[in-house]
């Protein structure tokens, strides 16, 4: 499902970017997918994917 609209950024894309490149906030995700620049509509939404990925990455560990 696309989060991110203007930059057709999926939730399976912010996962594998937290499971594969660490990402854990907003600022990061930005830096490198650019969610949240344009409209910024899919931050909030995305912002809670990142914590939620976040969560079950620590739990496999
Ligand atoms: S939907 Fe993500 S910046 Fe517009």
């Amino acid at each position: 499902m696309y989060v991110c609209l203007c930059y057709q950024v999926t939730d399976r894309d912010i996962y594998r970017a937290v499971e594969e490149e660490g990402i854990t906030s907003l600022a990061q995700l930005a830096e490198k997918m650019s969610v949240g620049r344009c409209c910024g509509c899919c931050a909030e939404y995305a912002e809670r994917l990142i914590a939620q990925a976040n969560g079950s990455r620590l739990q496999k560990v």
